[in-house]
């Protein structure tokens, strides 16, 4: 099983961006998080981020054949992106939408998201623990299917 992690724009930043709604760990934390957890349940994993939208949908083209699943926070691009929608409809990955933070309690602009017209599951508000609910939800999503 492999699974790929993408985040987007300025989450590289995470620990010194916003900290009150982020949080004060970095992204490096982040990554190793998520690296731990997968190496406990058993799935393989790599964990990408990109500023560039464009970089974005290129990664998103590279997962056909490849991987079998994507956990995806596109971060602003959630709420603008038509790219990132229809290259996940392309290569019609199984996908999980992660925000950090609870974007449908924050700005009206927020509560738009396109990618979760494809994703089968949004986890949202719950910080780094996110991403590790949403390996479990997608290693018990791949496992169905086999
Ligand atoms: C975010 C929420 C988005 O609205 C915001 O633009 C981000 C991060 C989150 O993880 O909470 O950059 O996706």
């Amino acid at each position: 099983m492999k699974i790929l992690v993408l985040n987007g724009v300025n989450l590289n930043l995470l620990g010194l961006r916003e900290p009150a709604l982020y949080g004060n760990n970095s992204y490096a934390e982040l990554v190793k998080a998520i690296k731990a957890k997968a190496k406990e349940i058993g799935v393989k994993v790599k964990v990408k981020q990109f500023n560039s939208e464009s970089k974005m949908v290129e990664a998103i083209q590279m997962t056909y054949g490849r991987y079998d699943g994507l956990i995806i926070n596109p971060a602003a691009f959630t709420h603008t992106s038509v790219a990132i929608l229809d290259a996940i409809k392309a290569v019609d990955i199984p996908t999980i939408e992660v925000h950090l933070t609870d974007v449908d309690n924050r700005e009206d602009f927020r509560k738009i998201s396109y990618v979760s017209l494809v994703a089968f599951e949004k986890i949202s508000g719950k910080g780094f623990d996110g991403y590790l609910l949403a390996l479990d939800k997608m290693k018990a999503k791949l496992a169905e299917k086999n």
